[in-house]
């Protein structure tokens, strides 16, 4: 049996750019072969909390001696990680919410991102490298080098610095902006590329389905 794991955070039940990429990508890879089992983990309706302490950032055997032992968190902790390392393939949504990660995967990245778990420290290895991760986002605006916007982009960075050179996975990133032509008057104007740029998304996305 190989697992995909889907993370869903748009908070746009509908018309979410991110859901419908994540859903295709899963139907994809799901039908491209035999024995394939598609875990999703909505971070909207079922959200993993924030991290209850600091200690919690560190492998157990890396805490400090007096760090408080916290079974709850830590159970939640492990079934985060637990449910990430069962996975062979890993689609994340992750739409740009003010510049940046939404909460609700962020609290996600700090469950995950655990040295000497999954993140190395000293003798400790990486677990999860080589793995794919498919991080697909949407942005409203334009964020083209030379737009005004350039370099504004805080969204995929962490994910891709994170999972990518703290875990080892093997991070593909695919983006989709000017979302917000179908509703804003003001960008009307950008329907076309955006547009252009969803297909473009979709295609890139039905390639890499077909390629783990
Ligand atoms: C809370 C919130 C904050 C947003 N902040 C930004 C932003 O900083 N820059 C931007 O270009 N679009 C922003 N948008 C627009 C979203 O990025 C855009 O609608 C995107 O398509 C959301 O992904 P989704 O389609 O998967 O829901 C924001 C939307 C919401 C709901």
């Amino acid at each position: 049996m190989t697992t995909l794991l889907r993370l869903d955070s748009s908070i746009d039940p509908v018309t979410s750019v991110t859901r419908r990429l994540t859903a295709r990508f899963a139907d994809r890879w799901a039908s491209a072969g035999p024995d394939r089992r598609v875990v999703i983990h909505d971070l909207v309706a079922n959200p993993v909390p924030h991290l209850a302490h600091e200690s919690l950032h560190w492998a157990p055997s890396l805490r400090a001696a007096d760090a408080p032992v916290l079974a709850e968190a830590q159970a939640t902790q492990d079934a985060v990680i637990a449910e990430l390392l069962a996975a062979d393939v890993v689609v994340i949504g992750a739409p740009m919410y003010n510049y940046s990660i939404p909460s609700t995967l962020k609290t996600w990245i700090d469950h995950v991102h655990v040295p000497g778990v999954l993140a190395p420290f000293g003798d400790s290895g990486q677990p999860l490298k080589g793995r794919l991760a498919v991080v697909v986002t949407a942005r409203g605006a334009v964020y083209d080098a030379g737009s005004e916007n350039e370099g504004r982009d805080h969204t995929v960075p962490p994910i891709d610095i994170v999972l990518g050179d703290a875990l080892g996975m093997r991070v593909e990133t695919i983006a989709v902006s000017r979302t917000l032509s179908r509703t804003l008057p003001s960008m009307a104007g950008e329907s076309s590329r955006f547009e252009a740029e969803l297909a473009a998304a979709e295609e890139r996305l039905d390639s890499l389905a077909a390629s783990c």
